[in-house]
């Protein structure tokens, strides 16, 4: 008979083992259990002892007393130190009254064993892993540098345990839906996200290299020109680009693509799962999500991915300032540029330094500064106060005690701006929210965006041009939109989909339009036009950044939270040390020669 046949047998059980620790109640009392796990803590009350045996569910008192187990166990526990490894084995009974934790799940029992093994000695834990309420964490760095002692951590354990649930529930509900998961290469070619590709030599094409996928992009969609219809992934993406905490340089995607759709059918599956998801990690979300235009959103937010759950919106007073007696605020507007600011009530009671903070993070975001006044009661205080009138202040609806933040000049410029503005406002004066959990796609993006004169594609170069925009390309491709949307969470990008080009002489000249040669086109993207041309069926997706799901449904900072072996700002991984020299010789064997710098010392954002 197997283990699994034996149906009266806990699923945690084991040939070391009864059961696990973490569900042991007083219903319990009585029974005999055989438990493995570590020495969160030990405790010696003279010749009689305590430990706290942790395994992943949890953590019991076991007690050792000369009554109940023979010297030599004794001596083993005399001994144990934090984290050793043992397995023992004893009675359940229930605490006197006196003794009970209601703090700790199974602190209404204590295991009195009468028998001790130890299974491994630990050595003195670099990190401690058990630690009072009052102790604090040790440094990043400490604790990625051992992280196999800070995955013990129960909040870790449990991140992780999220996140396993929830793969597990995209995969059922996709199944159900008829997707299929197919795996992609890694070792492959360029993938155009937008990011520096990692490169892996090859040994056998002398000079030749694979490129780690940015995204399945291209293979996806290739799958359906091969009639796979609806395809899924969880799929690991490898990106180098600036990282911060919302960025790993690798990650993972729920990645999917479908035929015959429109985005309508995207955004209803997408819907459907955030709804499932939400109520596994125990958030809301109601569909239908609220939608907006990219240009609605970036002209009341100044962002392609506002944080709804504040309404403080920006307002254009072109108009009403732009007569104003400044050049910079007249120069603006003649130079086909926007006034725009937020009005923030209350928000005279700003320090100086606080709105020197704002203007930090405006410079921050590239612009030169940030323009303010505060209506006081005597008229007006603060750089753009000298311009203002009366007639200006009440224009924009400020009342006394109200800031006004102001930014002159091209939107590009001008919109992130005040986003930055805007949020280090809400953090200035502690703003309440007006929800908890704010949903929104942003939809219609402009196709490409411009960059010193140059376009760029601003998603990626696959996605269908706007049926209406779509004559627009060849004289004014800036202003062609894309069918494309963005999920956006309580101001984070979770997802990012479009409708695909199917049309092969349609992506040739979107390739071509970002400036990319008849040559170019053919040897970078040859086998996706191949693919095109055979029948492909038109078709969309989106990929969801399943790392960045789990760290905004936890409100956790850093994705490093999430992953469990993450690399540091630097690109890093301090645990088992990579990246790392190689010999000589070895690059020699990849036709490589290296250009050695001095080795950056880690690091790890705040
Ligand atoms: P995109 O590049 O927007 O789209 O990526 C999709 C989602 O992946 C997450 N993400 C990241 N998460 C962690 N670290 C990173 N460095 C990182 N970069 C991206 C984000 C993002 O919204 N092929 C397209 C999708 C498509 O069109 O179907 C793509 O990759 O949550």
């Amino acid at each position: 008979m197997t283990h699994s046949d034996d149906s009266s047998r806990p699923v945690s059980a084991t040939s070391l083992r009864t059961r696990e620790i973490g569900g042991i109640r007083d219903e319990d009392a009585g029974s005999r259990l055989t438990l493995t796990g570590w020495v969160h803590r030990r405790r010696d009350l003279g010749g009689l002892f305590f430990v706290d045996l942790r395994d992943r569910s949890g953590i019991v008192q076991v007690s050792f007393g000369p009554d109940t187990i023979d010297a030599e166990g004794l001596e083993i526990v005399r001994d144990l130190g934090a984290e050793d490894v043992i397995r023992v084995e004893g009675e359940v009974t229930l605490r006197p009254p006196e003794a009970r934790n209601p703090e700790m799940a199974t602190g209404q029992v204590e295991i009195r064993a009468d028998r001790v093994e130890l299974l491994n000695a630990a050595r003195t834990p670099a990190i401690p892993v058990f630690r009072g309420p009052e102790d604090e964490l040790p440094s990043e760095e400490l604790r990625l540098r051992h992280r196999h002692l800070d995955l013990r951590r129960e909040e870790l354990q449990s991140n992780l345990r999220l996140r396993h649930r929830l793969i597990l529930a995209v995969r059922n509900y996709f199944d159900r839906l008829g997707f299929v998961e197919v795996e992609t290469p890694i070792l492959t070619k360029p993938t155009p996200e937008g990011a520096r590709d990692y490169l892996v030599p090859s040994r056998v094409h002398p000079g030749e290299f694979y490129a780690l996928p940015q995204s399945p992009q291209i293979y996806k969609q290739v799958l359906m020109a091969a009639g796979f219809d609806r395809y899924l992934q969880i799929a690991r993406c490898f990106r180098d680009e600036d990282l911060r905490a919302d960025r790993q340089p690798e990650f993972t995607q729920i990645d999917l693509e479908a035929s015959f759709v429109e985005a309508d059918d995207l955004l209803l599956w997408i819907e459907g799962l955030m709804e499932r998801l939400a109520e596994i990690a125990g958030i809301e979300a109601h569909p239908p999500f609220q939608r907006m235009s990219w240009a609605e959103s970036m002209d009341r937010f100044g962002s392609d991915r506002p944080d709804l759950r504040w309404s403080l919106e920006l307002s254009d007073w072109s108009e009403l300032m732009g007569s104003a007696d400044s050049n910079i605020l007249r120069g603006a507007v003649d130079g086909g540029g926007r006034i725009r600011g937020l009005r923030v009530e209350g928000g005279a009671e700003l320090s100086r330094r606080q709105i020197e903070e704002i203007e930090g993070a405006v410079k921050a975001a590239g612009a030169p500064g940030l323009l303010w006044a505060k209506r006081t009661d005597g008229g007006g205080s603060g750089p753009l106060s000298r311009w203002l009138e009366e007639e200006h202040f009440e224009g924009t609806g400020a009342a006394e005690g109200d800031l006004l933040l102001v930014a002159a000049g091209d939107d590009r410029i001008t919109s992130p701006a005040l986003a930055a503005a805007r949020g280090a406002v809400i953090r200035a004066l502690e703003l309440p929210k007006e929800r908890e959990h704010a949903w929104l796609w942003v939809m219609d993006f402009p196709l490409f965006e411009e960059d010193d004169g140059e376009l760029y594609a601003n998603h990626h170069p696959f996605v269908l041009p706007h049926p209406d925009d779509a004559h627009r390309l060849a004289d004014d491709p800036l202003s062609v939109r894309g069918i494309a949307y963005d999920l956006v969470y309580n101001g984070s990008e979770l997802g990012s989909g479009s409708l695909r080009i199917h049309d092969a002489e349609l992506q040739r000249t979107v390739l071509r339009t970002l400036g990319l040669s008849d040559d170019d086109v053919d040897r970078k993207f040859g086998f996706l036009l191949e693919a095109l041309r055979s029948g492909a069926p038109p078709h969309g997706g989106i990929a969801l950044g399943m790392d960045r799901i789990v760290k905004d449904f936890l409100g956790v900072a850093s994705l490093r939270d999430v992953i469990a072996f993450p690399k540091t700002t630097a690109a890093r991984a301090l645990f088992e040390e990579a990246p790392t020299p190689r010999s000589d010789e070895e690059l020699r064997e990849l036709h490589l020669r290296a250009i050695r710098k001095d080795v950056e010392r880690p690091a790890v954002d705040p």
